[in-house]
């Protein structure tokens, strides 16, 4: 029996569309409760310093109302650390929003940090919340992760994202087929402004959030009922689910990713993956997946979770919501040599 991959599905960017008008939709906790009844383990939300996308209303409905269980990403800070006091999610993933608290990939620097991240780790964990802590796939982060107290780890695969290239990044056949060159370069300066180093000016007041919230709330729930299995799911994901098979083998990676900079970065994530697990941590990844560089991570026997946002909520904007959540998991299952039904 393979180990159970789980997949977080992370909403922050249905609040960015909503942000982007200050309108009342659309509303990440419907999509949520949509991913959760098409297969997500868990959803995440990343309740930014600057409220660019998720507001405190849309995190507050979703630790109500999570069918599975919630992953708040937070910044190191006092502010963040209360939040997450009161509301009690399952989990809480300690990113960096800030430059100072970056290393060269955008991950956590536990090392210089450590004091503070010990603290903040201690008292999560005395309230009953698993911490995870965002770090770059590099040793000495596993290991003072493993000092600090944090019992999980996510390791960033941006770095490994943006090499290996865009080819069927939403499926076979997908208009981001071939654009796998110039990714990678603007991937890595993504992969630490998205966790957060730069902050948007463009975000809505936060009453347009908070009135968006209040004014879904009624009808939350209404959809979530579809399955990804329905057949009207069918055609879609077969084609995400054939390109993520081949995903796992050598078609998924275009040029780019054959390059030895991809090989380095895919040792060390790969080598960073069993350095965590040795070191007895729960280890997740994320930041980047899509549907065609997906499985190759899922295969790897040590990952427990991958959180996944960007290219879901792309993908729901074909298919929907859940056969968007639907294919991934599959893929991700099937990576692990399981059946997904
Ligand atoms: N994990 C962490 C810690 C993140 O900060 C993000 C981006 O918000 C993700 C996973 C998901 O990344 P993506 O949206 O690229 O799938």
């Amino acid at each position: 029996m393979p180990r159970p991959i789980h997949l977080g599905v992370n909403v922050d960017h249905v609040a960015t569309i909503r942000q982007a008008r200050g309108t009342p939709y659309p509303d990440p906790v419907e999509a949520a409760l949509q991913a959760e009844a098409a297969g997500a383990d868990g959803i995440t939300m990343h309740l930014r310093e600057d409220r660019r996308h998720v507001q405190d209303a849309d995190l507050a409905r979703m630790a109500a109302g999570a069918r599975t269980k919630l992953n708040l990403e937070m910044a190191a800070t006092d502010e963040m650390r209360d939040i997450a006091l009161r509301l009690r999610p399952a989990d809480a993933c300690i990113v960096p929003e800030r430059r100072a608290e970056l290393t060269t990939e955008g991950g956590l620097d536990v090392l210089r940090h450590r004091a503070r991240l010990a603290d903040l780790t201690a008292a999560l964990t005395a309230a009953g919340i698993r911490v995870s802590l965002f770090i770059d796939p590099d040793p000495a982060q596993i290991d003072a992760s493993a000092d600090v107290g944090a019992p999980v780890v996510e390791l960033h695969t941006g770095r490994y994202a943006g090499l290996a290239g865009m080819r069927g990044a939403m499926g076979a056949g997908s208009p981001a087929a071939d654009s796998g060159g110039g990714f990678a370069a603007d991937s890595a300066a993504d992969s630490a402004g998205d966790s957060g180093a730069d902050s948007a000016g463009d975000s809505a007041p936060e009453s347009a959030g908070d009135s968006a919230a209040d004014s879904v709330g009624d009808s939350m729930g209404d959809s979530t009922g579809e399955s990804a299995t329905d057949s009207s799911c069918d055609s879609a994901s077969n084609s995400a689910g054939n390109s993520a098979g081949d995903s796992a083998g050598d078609s998924m990676v275009d040029s780019a990713a054959e390059s030895a900079e991809f090989q380095r970065e895919w040792s060390a994530l790969t080598a960073a993956v069993s350095h965590a697990a040795a070191a007895g941590l729960i280890v997740n990844a994320g930041h980047g997946l899509h549907y065609a560089n997906t499985a190759r991570i899922a295969a790897l026997p040590d990952i427990h979770e991958l959180n996944i946002g960007h290219a879901i909520v792309a993908r729901a904007l074909t298919v929907g919501f859940p056969c968007a959540v639907g294919e991934m998991k599959r893929l991700m299952v099937e990576a692990r040599g399981g059946r997904h039904n």
